[in-house]
């Protein structure tokens, strides 16, 4: 295989910019950029996101996870959440958030999420596919046009910022 070709292709697929949170149940709370999402069912609602096995969220997220959607204007808040997370204050590394019904934060700035409970993780590779059942849903207010508009997109973030390739 080419890995060059590889690495190119791969970067051509679009995607949306997210912070998946989580609670683990004993306290412990994690927060992290993701890209790697899609939805997978409608009935029941599924999504599956890409977690990086040696990363704080992997194991906060087990049980149940919120996937927090970012939006045009939240650039700064994607950069925030790709270093590890601190609780300090009432804040997730300084962003106001309030407790979901599964305990994981949803960041007061994001125009929506979605809390779900894992429902499968497939083990395979540096990421794990973790399968998670949307369970509750949070729409800060209602939103003019078509929703994926609202939605921070991994090309909005620069030019030299990809993951995946
Ligand atoms: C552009 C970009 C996209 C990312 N997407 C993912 C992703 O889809 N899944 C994932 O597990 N980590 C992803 N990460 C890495 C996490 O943001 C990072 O591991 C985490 O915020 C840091 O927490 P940790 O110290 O617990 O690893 C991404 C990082 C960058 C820079």
């Amino acid at each position: 295989m080419n890995v060059d070709a590889k690495k190119t292709v791969l970067r051509m697929i679009p995607y949306g910019i997210y912070v998946l949170t989580a609670e683990d149940g004993a306290g412990n709370v994690a927060a992290a950029t993701v890209n790697w999402v899609t939805q997978t069912a409608f009935a029941p609602p599924l999504l599956v996101v890409g977690v990086k096995t040696d990363s704080g969220a992997y194991k906060t997220a087990a049980k149940s996870f919120a996937l927090n959607m970012l939006g045009k204007e939240h650039k700064s808040l994607a950069f925030t959440f790709f270093r590890p997370t601190d609780v300090a204050d009432g804040k997730l590394s300084g962003q106001p958030y309030r407790k979901g019904t599964t305990g994981a934060p949803i960041l007061i700035d994001a125009p929506g999420a979605v809390e779900c409970k894992v429902t499968t993780v497939v083990e395979q590779g540096d990421h794990h596919i973790v399968v998670g059942e949307v369970v509750e849903a949070h729409l800060k207010r209602p939103l003019a046009g078509r929703p994926d508009t609202t939605i921070l997109e991994m090309k909005d973030l620069g030019d030299n910022v990809f993951y995946g390739g």
